[in-house]
């Protein structure tokens, strides 16, 4: 794992920027896995600025997105769907028919998921997954003690993350308790993840993942197997990490090419 530590969420956004904006300049037709919530907002919010300033173009970039809440219509504006588009998709020049959100409201969400797990592949699978980790270690919404082998599916909510979420909703019982998620295999299959955390609410999740054992009891963890993983971080969300001293001193010893 990459792990850089930047001192406020505003730095670490712009990290994060820096990467996917990167990627997007190298590598034509790229795939892009994208999450919602409330970390990647500022990332977001600098790649708009960069479009906006004439230097990145999503012209040639497909999106798949983690996850949608079940039962809310894309026009909802608590879905993600919505959420997207209003963050992202409508303000740079990606086309429309290149983004994809899984279809939390199909009449038939077991087909919806294989379909979305079969365009994923007929993209070519992807290229950069952008994730945010909940404070329970999810990953996408595969909550703790779920299958680290799962693929595209509905899955139940945990109750922390329902109270989680609820910030977004007028009522919390209103926050749905069914979500389509992209599987940990279908994300272990993203060829490079980039993890954003901020926040003392996200460090003990975030101390499992990077220095705890490989567990289903904290999702996140199974990152450790994956080849290629830049984690940013805020220095709030990275306060409990042993050795975070030892993080910075490799990014600082990193040879020009070894860096993101
Ligand atoms: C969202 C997603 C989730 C969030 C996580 C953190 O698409 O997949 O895993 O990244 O719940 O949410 P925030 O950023 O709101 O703390």
């Amino acid at each position: 794992m990459e792990i850089l530590i930047r001192d406020t969420p505003e730095a670490s956004a712009q990290v994060a920027a820096d990467v996917v904006s990167k990627i997007i300049r190298e590598r034509a037709n790229l795939v892009l896995g994208l999450a919602t919530g409330g970390t990647p907002l500022r990332m977001y919010q600098e790649l708009i600025r960069m479009h906006q300033a004439g230097k990145l173009s999503f012209q040639n970039c497909t999106t798949f997105n983690l996850d949608e809440y079940v039962g809310l219509p894309p026009e909802d504006e608590r879905s993600y769907n919505h959420y997207m588009r209003s963050n992202l998709f409508d303000r740079v020049d990606l086309d429309p028919a290149q983004t994809h959100l899984p279809d939390g409201d199909a009449p038939d969400l077991r087909e919806a998921c294989r379909d979305y797990e079969q365009k994923i592949k007929d993209a070519g699978g992807i290229d950069l997954q952008v994730l945010g980790i909940g404070a329970n270690g999810h990953i996408g919404f595969n909550e703790p003690t779920g299958s680290l082998a799962s693929r595209t599916w509905v899955k139940i909510l945990s109750e922390q993350t329902i109270r989680d979420n609820a910030v977004h909703f007028d009522d919390p019982q209103e926050v749905p308790r069914h979500v389509v998620t992209m599987g940990i295999s279908t994300i272990m299959e993203a060829r490079h993840c980039l993890l954003l955390a901020n926040g003392a609410k996200k460090a003990d999740a975030v101390r499992r993942m990077i220095e705890g054992s490989v567990s289903a009891s904290c999702p996140a963890s199974i990152l450790q197997m994956h080849p290629r993983v830049t984690v940013v971080l805020d220095e709030e969300s990275a306060y409990l990490l042993v050795a975070k001293e030892h993080y910075k001193w490799i990014e600082r010893n990193k040879l020009d090419w070894q860096r993101h």
